[in-house]
């Protein structure tokens, strides 16, 4: 779909808890962020921190991530960012998939040192009108389209994949066992799939697949997220943490 074609009205700029906007989508009846999170702290503690790519990071020279709802961009702007700030030689690809560029993007922005590449990120996407560039190390990729149906033509093996659709109520479609397969074919096995949701059919459907479930530490609300790898390293970090035996048996039991 051609940005120029989305119909804009009902779209809202609302401000979050940690001072960054982002959108409330008419279409989906949702916002693109959590309010009470803030759209900043939620790319970092809900998505960044818990994928653990900056630890591996530190290691490795490359890094794959692929993200299911690219959105407003912000999830990519803070990781890539971060990852430069650990290993400024790091070579990055990024895989976004989403059905639009939201031309509203040119009204936002994001407080330093994320703005620097999202201003990049922005430039590129609406002006130049470039879905696919390369800049220094860093080789970006967006996917225009139904996820459900791009996503197959997709064979990489990311380190890390942000689940950043809307919730499973307003989008269903991108929470189901068979569109879990899809991205279970394109994750390392050692990379983890991060998402904000915890919903019970959600983690079911990871557990179908053979991932192993973690709780990322809440931010914004009481409920942990969700963080899922087929097979995990032990060292992990202090927003991972296992499920217990209890939630484990109660997910399994249906
Ligand atoms: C929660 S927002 C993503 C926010 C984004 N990650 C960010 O950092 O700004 C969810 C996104 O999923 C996209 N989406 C919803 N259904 C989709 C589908 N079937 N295929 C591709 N993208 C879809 C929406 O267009 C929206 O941009």
């Amino acid at each position: 779909m051609e940005a120029k074609n989305i119909d804009l009205r009902g779209f809202k700029f609302i401000e979050t808890a940690d001072g960054s906007l982002t959108l409330y989508n008419p279409i989906f009846d949702e916002t693109y962020h959590s309010k009470t999170a803030g759209a900043v702290r939620e790319s970092l503690e809900k998505f960044v921190y818990p994928s653990l790519i900056l630890e591996k990071a530190k290691s490795q020279k490359s890094i794959v991530i692929l993200e299911v709802g690219f959105g407003l961009g912000y999830n990519a702007a803070v990781a890539i960012t971060e990852l430069l700030k650990v290993n400024p030689n790091l070579k990055i690809t990024y895989w976004g998939l989403d059905l639009i560029v939201n031309p509203l993007i040119e009204k936002l922005s994001l407080p330093q040192p994320y703005g620097e590449i999202y201003e990049l990120l922005k430039h590129r996407l609406l002006k130049e009108k470039k879905l696919q560039f390369s800049e220094g190390n860093l080789e970006f990729n967006l996917i225009l389209g139904d996820a459900t149906k791009t996503i197959k033509g997709l064979n990489i093996k990311a380190d890390a994949i942000f689940h950043d659709a809307f919730s499973p109520q307003k989008n269903p479609q991108l929470w189901s066992l068979e569109f879990f397969k899809e991205e279970k074919r394109n994750i390392k096995p050692e990379g983890f799939w991060v998402s904000f949701s915890v919903a019970k059919k959600v983690r079911q459907n990871l557990l179908k697949l053979g991932f192993k479930l973690f709780n990322v530490k809440p931010v914004g609300r009481r409920a942990p997220s969700t963080a899922a790898s087929l097979n995990p390293p032990e060292r992990l970090n202090e927003y991972l943490t296992p499920l217990e035996e209890k939630e484990l048996k109660k997910l399994l039991k249906g």
